[in-house]
């Protein structure tokens, strides 16, 4: 298939755009893209694509931005519940932590998540993951972590796995059993500690190997670094005991208190750091000298109505390679649309339309060690992309609140969204 008379093709770039560097869109005018067997062939402008493919069946992009598929690389879209009610209380003056450390947050969506079946978990994620695929999101990593006991954790995975299987969004699975001290060990943080690294890590690594045969690469391992959750030697204590096992590492830093989770995750080599909200300038200048991929998560403040977001433009100052995320999660921030992030990292991260795009496609496959085969328009990558109805791509972040997505492409499958016209007869 050739999509064709794309007003801008973003083809992007194949490395990791780091500081200053970031916003290399790649642009053809009048740009064209040739697909066969879920894969890209090549990419040009439509006068020599047409020429040189002159037999493909078209799908004329005329007016249209063509680019890759988004690429969402932290979530936590499985759980069971919501938590409205907590919504309510914060809008009345109580803090998220302070509400976590009574018993509810994080922990009231676990009793929420252990009491619920496989097919119930299933069936209230699903339609999370068509909004993340509907807003033109084609890799979604996605997060464990409201379990908090090992068997109810393996759940979570399985759930997951299954839903990668079934499509059409493709998962990235990570392992988030440190994401807070479960109400059982409550008193205990040290004994919850032990359990993960003695017991959940090592049966997980077992696990994986009988329940995950398609996939080679072993899920990541993350954790929530915060006073009031993980304390940073129990957060080394962890990641140390997830390295020496083999998993690929993410680290929670910095969302409300600085205690030295980004410096950590670049001692450990972590393939990325996310929130980083408080961090310190030192913290920065450690990211900024690693490959660790700082990510990003505007809807996090925005979620919380706090006023402090992510130092974007000292990370790149710094020469970080900087990801943006969603973060969906009923707690902070349920919103499946990296469209509205892309709006929120312009105005609050100052990031360009162009830096916030590349940190949204190429930079965001890094941060889940997929950029081999997406997060740009690179003949050989999958052909995961999108045709957006607008002219100009810096209509992404401009624009907001709506849907700008009119196709989604997913391993060369065309998915037409539903633009939302009522016609009368
Ligand atoms: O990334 N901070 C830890 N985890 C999530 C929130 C999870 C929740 O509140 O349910 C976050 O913001
Ligand atoms: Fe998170």
């Amino acid at each position: 298939m050739l999509i064709h008379s794309a007003t801008q093709l973003l083809t992007l770039t194949e490395e990791p755009q780091r500081g200053r560097n970031l916003g290399q869109l790649g642009i053809i005018a009048n740009g064209a893209v040739l697909i066969r067997d879920e894969k890209i062939v090549a990419t040009g402008t439509s006068a020599q694509m047409r020429q040189a493919y002159p037999d493909e069946p078209l799908l004329d992009a005329s007016g249209c931005v063509v680019m890759p598929g988004f690429i969402d690389p932290h979530t936590h879209v499985i759980w069971g519940g919501d938590r409205a009610a907590e919504f309510e209380m914060r809008l009345e003056g109580k803090h998220y932590m302070e509400i976590l450390a009574a018993g509810g947050g994080i922990i009231s969506t676990v009793h929420a998540t252990r009491s619920a079946s496989i097919e119930s978990l299933k069936a209230q994620t699903l339609p999370r993951l068509l909004r993340m695929f509907s807003t033109g999101t084609t890799t979604a990593e996605a997060k464990t972590g409201y379990g908090l006991q090992t068997a109810t954790e393996l759940r979570l995975m399985k759930a997951l796995l299954a839903l990668d299987e079934e499509g059409p969004l493709e998962l990235a699975f990570t392992f988030l059993g440190a994401h807070a001290i479960p109400a059982e060990y409550k008193d205990d943080p040290q004994g919850y500690t032990d359990l993960v690294c003695g017991t959940m890590l090592p049966i997980l690594q077992l696990w994986w190997q009988t329940h995950a045969p398609n996939h080679s690469a072993p899920p990541f391992v993350d954790i929530f670094c915060e006073n009031g959750a993980f304390n940073l030697a129990r957060t080394r204590q962890v990641l140390e005991q997830a390295k020496c096992l083999g998993f690929p590492l993410k680290v929670h830093a910095d969302e409300f208190e600085n205690i030295g989770g980004a410096s950590l995750a670049v001692e450990l080599g972590a393939v990325s750091a996310d929130h980083l909200v408080k961090t310190s300038a030192a913290d920065i200048i450690a990211l900024g000298g690693s490959d660790t991929v700082a990510v990003a998560l505007p809807c996090t403040p925005f979620g919380l109505a706090e006023r402090d977001y992510t130092p974007a433009c000292a990370i790149l100052d710094a020469g970080g390679i900087l990801a943006l995320a969603t973060d969906c999660n009923p707690g902070t921030a349920w919103n499946e649309s990296m469209q509205f992030v892309i709006a929120l990292a312009c105005r609050y991260l100052k990031l360009t339309p162009a830096q916030a795009i590349a940190a949204a496609t190429i930079n965001a496959a890094h941060a889940i060690r997929r950029a081999d085969r997406i997060g740009s328009l690179s003949p050989g990558k999958q052909a995961d992309l999108l045709v957006l109805s607008v002219p100009d791509y810096r209509h992404l972040g401009y624009r907001f609140g709506t849907n700008l997505v009119r196709q989604v492409i997913k391993r060369g499958r065309v998915y037409s969204v539903d633009v939302g016209y009522y016609r009368t007869a």
